[in-house]
């Protein structure tokens, strides 16, 4: 299997792309998840937005230990996809990819609308990362772009308070990785930090993340973890070369279909050169 290569430039290509897009709506989904009602107050109030404190990484579980696979089953395993619905996935993935799907099955919440599943089959070289940043950040913020992010003075907006609005329960997340060369590292206990309620990116999010000292745990190889919408986690540099395979389930209010974009960014790992 051909392994597609990017340069590493910590912009984020996966979390949240610097590219500008047309918003035709704030809150196109229409669910509270995807609400962003910081947004909406600083543009209909014409107020600032502020920092509030908010209580991070609640929801931190290994819930399954499963066997690790070897090298030459991952090698062949040869299955990469994003946002492809769960019982989609079950049919078109690898033998490892399929036993860990079977693995989370009975812990799917089903408090949401769908339940996507994004798989990664990877060869890093030493130093490689997954994604294109390694940044403390959360999974499935609420996101404003175009003119209404514009208004604000950015491209891109994330709306981290409305996160944290009582009405929005979080995306609900269940991840498998294979291997011990590169896990992702999580907080792994809650925090309570102070952050804007608006972010372009996770620059200084990451910066607040590492002051406080949080409490870290790399992602045990072969094991499922659950986590949701306000779990802190970034990716970590390969220390050595190898394969890897990644699964995560993504129960969400948020309907979604993969752009080649994103399904390209699946494919690569980032280098840094
Ligand atoms: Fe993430």
């Amino acid at each position: 299997m051909k392994q597609f290569v990017s340069n590493y430039t910590g912009e984020g290509a996966y979390h949240g792309s610097t590219n500008s897009k047309p918003q035709i709506d704030l809150n196109p989904w229409g669910v509270s998840e995807t609400e962003p009602s910081t947004v909406r107050r600083c543009i209909s109030k014409r107020s600032q937005p502020e920092s509030f404190s908010g209580l991070f990484s609640r929801k931190y579980e290994e819930v399954s230990q499963l066997q690790i696979p070897s090298q030459s089953d991952l090698s062949v395993e040869n299955t990469n996809f994003a946002w492809k619905a769960f019982s989609q996935a079950q049919l078109e993935s690898g033998p490892i990819t399929q036993e860990v799907l079977s693995a989370i099955k009975p812990y799917l919440q089903q408090k949401k609308l769908y339940c996507y599943v994004d798989v990664k089959t990877q060869y890093f070289e030493k130093g490689d990362l997954a994604v294109d940043s390694n940044h403390f950040h959360i999974d499935g913020t609420v996101v404003v772009r175009g003119s209404y992010a514009e208004r604000l003075g950015y491209p891109i907006v994330h709306d981290m308070r409305a996160r944290f609005n009582r009405e929005s329960i979080p995306p609900q997340y269940f991840a498998y990785q294979s291997s011990d060369h590169c896990p992702t590292c999580f907080v792994s206990k809650p925090i309570q930090l102070i952050v804007p309620e608006l972010i372009p990116n996770f620059n200084e999010f990451d910066n607040i993340v590492r002051r406080n000292k949080p409490h870290l745990k790399n992602h045990p190889a072969g094991s499922i973890i659950h986590y949701d919408g306000q779990t802190i986690h970034a990716a970590t540099p390969a220390t050595k070369d190898g394969w890897r395979l990644w699964i995560r389930v993504i129960e969400t209010d948020k309907k979604i279909s993969a752009s080649s974009e994103i399904s390209q960014c699946y494919k690569s790992v980032y280098r840094q050169t």
